[in-house]
């Protein structure tokens, strides 16, 4: 055994429109531990949204496996594979898809629900993470009442409630302006130093990939470098 919570070996991804293969993952191999923050670059188009969806489970790949903590999770059937993403995976994307008619705390609570915690449960951790992530003001707040700061750290709530094994971010900071940016890297952050979560983020903001613990590129459909 070895301390590795995420183990990709030899992932292929195509896309097939009917008639043409589209090629996108080719023989993608890497390690991630617990706890690690890792970023993944690379240019627009060679698949870095691909490997997150594949990474949690919202896609199956053409070939290769992906492991938690020795699991394969693509040996899993579809109900169970929704089972554990709902339960193991945490999801922040560039735009934050919370619901618009849902407050800022049932937006959070929401997932809990979904894998059928008790509603006073799910909102009570809702609330804390909500106050944890500086949202204790806008707890009944719509989307649409709040800056796009603000809602990417509803989204980051949302992706903890069910304390997942991993949050995987696809440019969460894609859509923010700088110091905004930099505000919610500092929050993952801490969150990381505080619950040990493991995150990959996929971004083009070179402080975020400098910082992470391990930088990951994607070039023509593979790992060209960590370092
Ligand atoms: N569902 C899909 N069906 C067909 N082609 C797709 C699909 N998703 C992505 N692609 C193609 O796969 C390639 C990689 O896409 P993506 O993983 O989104 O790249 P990135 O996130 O690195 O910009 C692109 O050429 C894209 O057009
Ligand atoms: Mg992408």
């Amino acid at each position: 055994m070895n301390n590795n919570l995420i183990r990709v070996g030899d992932l292929y991804k195509s896309y097939y429109d009917g008639v043409t293969e589209l090629p996108v993952l080719k023989g993608i191999d890497l390690e991630v531990k617990k706890a690690e923050i890792v970023a993944v670059v690379g240019a627009s188009g060679v698949g870095k949204s691909t490997l997150l969806h594949l990474l949690g489970g919202l896609d199956r790949p053409t070939d290769g496996t992906v492991l938690y903590e020795g699991d394969d999770i693509f040996a899993l059937n579809d109900q169970e594979l929704d089972r554990f993403r709902n339960k193991e995976i945490g999801f922040v994307f560039q735009f934050h898809y919370l619901l618009p008619e849902l407050t800022a705390l049932e937006n959070v609570a929401m997932p809990g629900l979904i894998a059928r915690q008790k509603p006073d449960v799910a909102q009570n951790r809702a609330r804390e993470l909500l106050d944890y992530v500086g949202l204790v003001e806008r707890l009944e707040h719509r989307p649409s009442e709040l800056s796009g700061g603000e809602r990417q750290r509803v989204a980051i709530a949302r992706a903890l409630v069910n304390q997942p094994k991993v949050v995987l971010a696809d440019e969460p900071t894609g859509n923010l302006d700088q110091k905004t940016s930099e505000a919610v890297h500092d929050l993952l952050w801490t969150l990381n130093a505080q619950f040990d979560q493991t995150f990959i983020i996929v971004t083009h903001n070179q402080t975020l990939a400098q910082r992470a613990d391990r930088l990951i590129q994607l070039v023509d459909g593979q790992v060209s470098d960590q370092v």
